[in-house]
């Protein structure tokens, strides 16, 4: 559920038509709504209510200030991933207490900043990062809580660049190396274990696999115990899948359920790290068409938004609902829909039935939210979009649109 419904025939955010956001702020824009991220984090996060548990919103799906202050607002903690991201988090006001830090390539300095913020924990994924941790920590005079990252070789079932707890896979460290990881981590001076941490991948589309990982963790949790290792928290990751077409995720409240009847009674706190799932329909990505153009083969809407603004259907494959701001009740044609960039893998959607709407007209490019302008580059010397959170009737520019000057300002 999201909040960019049809109201007299044009598309609203909210309760402020798309239009009138284009007629001020041009395309292409992303819009936001709060109303539609706080809902979904909401639904998320109660539906762990069984458990004691700390929803850290992932913020590399969109990491807009905004963004993270409508979800701090929530309660949210955060899982971050560079010393970038830990600045934004702190600069929304985030409790640093409920940062958790994931990622394979930490650096000493992102490290540092990390145990001077007091953040919650570090979800290490290798032995030589425990090494630099625990070094940095003690020259700091601080012990840093430490889960390992688990690879518990689980298909998820998603796309194969989005599939991360498989064995062959860059991330973690294999079931059978992280137990001597752990008793490593009690050996040195400047971390404490103190939980375990997975994530298997991303747009699961099924609890199964969740169930697998929760499953092969608790087990190996019973080894750390007779270890003389007590972990007190457990960390899933993030991953439930969104719809972006006929894709069927299992609410919030499913998962809930399934994890908190496969808990049980354990004396864990609960960590999850969605991303996806909360900001992906609370976004849209709105363009305009600049020409329309037949080829022998093919019918083509060229628009304002590339592949630069969102990469999703260039490098995933993936589909986006595509709707006319104003629909004009045309009959629908097989299109490809593309964008500007000097590159054929530049499309927001192939062989898709759309009407055939005429240049100059509005395209909103759906479930946006997650991964859209995050990924999004100055590729082709395009300035990036602007975006903007619509809350009720309030619009805030949570990002102005770049310039010309914004392009070469690093430059000489
Ligand atoms: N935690 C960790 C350690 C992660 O690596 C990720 C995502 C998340 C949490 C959040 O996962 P989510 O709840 O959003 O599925 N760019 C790709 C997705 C890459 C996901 C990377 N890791 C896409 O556009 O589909």
């Amino acid at each position: 559920m999201h909040h960019f419904e049809y109201r007299g025939g044009e598309l609203y955010a909210e309760d402020v038509p798309v239009s009138t956001l284009v007629a001020a702020y041009g395309t292409p824009l992303y819009v936001y709504s709060a109303a539609t991220l706080r809902r979904h984090f909401t639904a998320f996060d109660s539906a762990f209510n069984g458990l004691p548990h700390l929803t850290c919103y992932s913020v590399k799906a969109n990491s807009n200030l905004s963004v993270l202050k409508t979800l701090a607002a929530q309660g949210a903690g955060m899982d971050i991933v560079s010393g970038g991201e830990l600045y934004r988090a702190l600069a929304a006001g985030v409790d640093p207490a409920k940062i958790v830090y994931s990622g394979v390539g930490k650096r000493a300095v992102e490290i540092e900043a990390a145990l001077t913020a007091g953040i919650l924990m570090f979800n290490v994924e290798s032995t030589g990062e425990l090494d630099r941790l625990s070094a940095i920590a003690t020259r700091l005079g601080k012990t840093a809580k430490v889960s390992i990252r688990i690879n518990p070789d689980v298909d998820p079932k998603t796309h194969p660049y989005i599939s991360t707890g498989l064995k062959k896979n860059k991330f973690g460290l294999d079931i059978e190396h992280s137990l001597a990881a752990y008793a490593k981590a009690q050996e040195l001076p400047g971390v404490t274990p103190v939980g375990i941490d997975c994530h298997i991948g991303s747009q699961l589309t099924s609890i199964a696999p969740f169930l697998e990982a929760l499953d092969k963790i608790l087990t190996f949790r019973e080894k750390l115990t007779a270890m003389g290792i007590e972990t007190t928290y457990l960390d899933l990751g993030g991953g439930l899948g969104i719809q972006y077409n006929e894709e069927e995720p299992p609410h919030p409240r499913e998962f809930g359920q399934a994890l908190t009847k496969a808990l049980g009674t354990l004396p864990l706190t609960l960590i999850l790290e969605p991303g996806r799932v909360i900001v992906g329909n609370a976004g849209i990505l709105v363009t305009e068409a600049i020409y329309t153009k037949k080829t022998p083969s093919k019918d083509f809407i060229i628009v304002d938004a590339g592949m630069n603004d969102l990469i999703r259907p260039s490098l995933y494959d993936s589909y986006h609902a595509i709707r006319e701001v104003r629909p004009a009740g045309r009959p629908a044609i097989n299109v490809d829909v593309v964008g500007p960039i000097c590159e054929s893998g530049d499309f927001l959607a192939r062989d898709r039935d759309l009407p055939a709407v005429a240049p100059g007209e509005l395209l909103a490019v759906f479930s946006a939210g997650a991964y859209g302008f995050t990924m999004a580059s100055n590729y082709n010397s395009r300035p990036r979009a602007a975006e903007i959170l619509v809350d009720g009737e309030t619009v805030t520019v949570a990002r102005r649109r770049e310039t010309y000057d914004d392009l070469i300002a690093l430059e000489r």
